[in-house]
């Protein structure tokens, strides 16, 4: 238990930093940073608050530059990065499984776009954003153990990557939400509906009276369990990234819930699609054109976290990472630069 707590003091110590200075600089919230208080007066920064005016009668004021107000800047790289990992995946999904039919057998599945492509472009995204909100952590593991101390800064993109681990996370949740959406929506469809009449005739005609197949039973019980599981552990941590909600837990309620919920709302997930892949992992009709499915794909990195993060609770390695970070230094290192900047 005190073994997770260290660890992720590094995660999530920063994040209540964070959090704490915005609550207690309200104005910086709504004016972006690229604004200056003593630039605006009074009544413009109260103008400006959307909690204090309706955004329907908005206006902006003449006295404020609007290019100077940040919009979400925090949520700029997360959201390109979700948006080329989206594209990226959907043509792959495209090429595979309605190119492939199309040129090969001449089968037009284009109406697979709008549901059943997209409801595989989703769970691969939130699967992934899910596993690079946890990835950072585990890199400044391995870097505090090689390097032996805690008092050395840790590269600039590392800490960008680890500031911007809460953007990343509910954009996670939105995804795994919107992908739950699409999942359940799936015996509406009509093209569904179609689907089952003609296996039904195709039944009656091979003269099949119980078309039950155990272990496909089963595996749909489970993966689907396993889903909804996995998503409600994603709303908790959502909620407990308000800050509202998050200033009200003590920091370790706060990292409790972050991380080891995560690591659990990881687990679970990878486990759903693996469990979805079930025996399709050896099945030769799934290597389209030599590529590998997309649930392949989409558990590679979570099962790498997963693995590494194993490995960083054992007993040995976890005391080693306690007592660096409780300040205990190799004595061989050689501190580089000043801990003006490091996490806890
Ligand atoms: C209520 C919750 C959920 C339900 C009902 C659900 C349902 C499903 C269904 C029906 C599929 C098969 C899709 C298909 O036939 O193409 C699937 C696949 C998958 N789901 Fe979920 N899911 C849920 C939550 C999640 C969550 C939270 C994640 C991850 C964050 C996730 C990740 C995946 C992945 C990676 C696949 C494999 C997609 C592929 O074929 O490439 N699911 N899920």
């Amino acid at each position: 238990m005190n073994a997770h707590t260290d660890d992720l003091c590094i995660e999530e110590c920063d994040g209540i930093l964070r959090m704490k200075s915005k609550k207690s600089s309200r104005d910086h919230i709504h004016l972006g940073t690229g604004v200056q208080d003593s630039t605006l007066t009074n009544t413009a920064s109260q103008f400006l608050d959307p909690h204090t005016f309706a955004f329907e009668d908005f206006e902006c004021p003449s006295n404020v530059n609007k290019e100077n107000l940040g919009l979400f800047p925090q949520w700029h790289l997360p959201l390109k990065l979700s948006i080329i990992l989206s594209v990226i995946v959907f043509i792959y999904t495209f090429l595979r499984d309605i190119l492939h039919p199309f040129i090969s057998l001449s089968k037009n599945e284009f109406y697979k776009i709008p549901i059943l492509v997209m409801n595989k472009v989703l769970p691969v995204v939130a699967i992934t954003l899910l596993a690079l909100v946890y990835l950072p952590g585990i890199l400044a593991a391995v870097l505090q153990l090689h390097r032996g101390t805690k008092y050395s800064r840790f590269p600039n993109w590392l800490q960008r990557w680890m500031l911007m681990r809460k953007q990343l996370g509910l954009l996670s949740f939105f995804f795994a939400l919107l992908h739950a959406v699409y999942s359940l929506c799936y015996p509406m469809r009509r093209s569904y509906r179609y689907k089952l009449l003609n296996w039904a005739y195709q039944q009656v005609m091979q003269n099949i009276e119980n078309a039950w197949i155990e272990d496909d039973v089963w595996r749909m019980e489970i993966y689907v369990s396993l889903g909804i599981l996995s998503l409600a552990i994603l709303a908790l941590l959502a909620t407990t990234s308000i800050p509202y909600v998050s200033n009200s837990l003590n920091w370790r309620e706060f990292q409790c819930v972050q991380s080891k919920m995560g690591y659990c709302a990881l687990l679970l997930s990878t486990a759903h699609a693996l469990v979805y892949a079930w025996r399709k992992w050896a099945d030769l009709k799934y290597f389209v054109w030599y590529t590998p499915p997309s649930f392949m794909i989409a558990v590679v990195l979570p099962i790498i976290v997963l693995l590494c993060k194993t490995v960083l609770v054992l007993p040995w390695l976890v005391k080693k990472l306690r007592k660096i970070r409780h300040g205990w230094e190799e004595t061989s290192t050689s501190k580089t630069e000043p801990a003006e900047n490091v996490f806890l």
